[in-house]
């Protein structure tokens, strides 16, 4: 079992029927993952279990990937971590900044299932949305986790390069439909904004649920100090053109 640790995670659901049930029941949805890179012992620290749940998982994979065999289970060694009541102020404020794009997401999302009259008829409303995204979403927020937040961890961890991969699909995306807008590409603006749409939604759930708390654990006050006045710089420097973006898709 201990030589299972350091395997890709997504490898031993190939090879053991049964490892992505118990996976699900501790609400690790690996499958899921557009990536799927980490390791067992990342999920674990990632998922931050407790030793009682941490024990139970592995307990549970046992008997799945070795039926009816006495094995021993792992422990891993654990980090000191922060311990916080609330997530600190700076990731607090790019969740607050999801929010933003969120609302945007949902108002793009209902032109996919349009008809091609009314999604023709919606192109300024799409250009709009672009706009938000290229600048907003992508200038302003993502930069801010490539350029501040990520650098203060490994950057040739999985998960980082996951989520800048990411980053650079969802560029893909807008160009494709911004491409597809010229030429009124109905099929194509729809497939666009799905791709776009969908792809964002997991990475924000993803960075709330379970990249930003981590992170939040792993960072020192020293470093949110460091990471609240690097924000600051950017938020100043963006202010306002960041009060048209969000005033421009907040109502209705
Ligand atoms: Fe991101
Ligand atoms: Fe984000």
């Amino acid at each position: 079992m201990n030589a299972l640790l350091d395997k890709n995670i997504k490898e031993i659901i190939k090879e053991y029927n049964g490892v992505e049930d118990v996976l699900t029941k501790w609400n690790i949805g690996c499958t899921g993952c557009s990536m799927g890179t980490c390791r067992l012992r990342d999920i674990i620290e990632i998922h931050n279990l407790n030793e009682s749940d941490e024990y139970s998982l592995f307990s549970e994979m046992a008997e799945v990937i070795y039926p009816g065999v006495k094995v021993e289970i792992p422990k891993l060694q654990r980090k000191p971590k922060v311990l916080r009541k609330k997530i600190s102020p700076p990731l607090a404020a790019l969740i607050e900044e999801h929010v933003n794009i969120k609302r945007v997401i949902a108002k793009v999302q209902l032109l996919i299932t349009a008809d091609d009259k009314t999604l023709l008829e919606s192109t300024a409303v799409i250009e709009q949305a672009l706009d938000f995204i290229r600048n907003y979403a992508d200038k302003f927020h993502h930069a801010k986790e490539e350029d501040i937040l990520f650098k203060f961890f490994d950057a040739n961890s999985d998960i980082i390069v996951a989520m800048e991969e990411e980053h650079v699909a969802g560029r893909k995306y807008v160009r494709s439909v911004a491409d597809a807008l010229k030429t009124g590409n109905t099929a194509a603006i729809r497939n666009g904004l799905k791709s776009y749409t969908d792809l964002l939604t997991e990475h924000i759930k993803k960075e709330d649920e379970i990249l930003y708390p981590w992170m939040d654990r792993q960072l020192s006050d020293r470093d949110i100090g460091q990471l609240f006045s690097k924000f600051a710089e950017v938020d100043e420097k963006f202010s306002s053109q960041n009060v048209k973006y969000v005033s421009l898709f907040s109502e209705g």
